[in-house]
């Protein structure tokens, strides 16, 4: 079975994707994890030294070939991948259940004023910007979220929550 888990930054598809591995059994992997160690370094530096598109055409070659050899995964995307590259079409093949974990803004904001760090979008937007700049950028975003088969809202919902109803829906 092929799970792809889709999301704004802070949706929490890593955290989920990894619970719902132990349960379904299915095993869990991050693209940006997958991208990071084949250009041996973090994303951040990634995109410091080499640029944002350096980065999305990695990441899109890297996801085609992974979901080639792949034949059962739970994958969890990095926040922008459904937006680039024609990469959304992933999300309309019959063999891949698809889920967007839909956050809204004041929870992502929430998330992001303390893990900003690490994510190189945001990481220099003074935190009193921040739900400005996400409902911008959701807003952009949301045509390509949108294209997953199932949609879990997870606001106010426990981890267990979240990986039961994508349980309910794997038939
Ligand atoms: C990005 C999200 C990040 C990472 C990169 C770009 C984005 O992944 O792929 O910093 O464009 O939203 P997370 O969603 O895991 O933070």
């Amino acid at each position: 079975m092929k799970i792809i888990l889709l999301g704004y930054m802070a949706s929490g598809k890593s955290t989920i994707g990894k619970e719902l591995s132990e349960i379904v059994g299915i095993p869990f992997y991050d693209l940006d994890g997958i991208i990071s160690e084949k250009e041996n370094a973090s994303i951040n530096f990634i995109f410091e030294t080499k640029g944002e598109i350096y980065f999305r055409k990695v990441e899109h070659q890297l996801l085609q070939e992974f979901h080639q050899q792949k034949d059962s995964y739970i994958l969890a995307l990095g926040g922008g991948t459904p937006c680039y590259a024609n990469n959304h079409l992933l999300l309309q093949d019959e063999t891949v259940h698809s889920f967007y974990l839909r956050g809204s803004i004041a929870t992502l904001v929430a998330r992001l004023q303390k893990e900003k760090a690490l994510r190189p979008l945001v990481a220099n937007i003074p935190n009193e910007e921040l739900t400005e700049f996400v409902a911008k950028h959701l807003f952009d975003r949301n045509y390509y979220y949108q294209q997953a088969k199932h949609t879990i809202a997870i606001d106010a919902k426990s981890i267990e929550e979240i990986v039961a109803e994508i349980t309910s829906k794997l038939t």
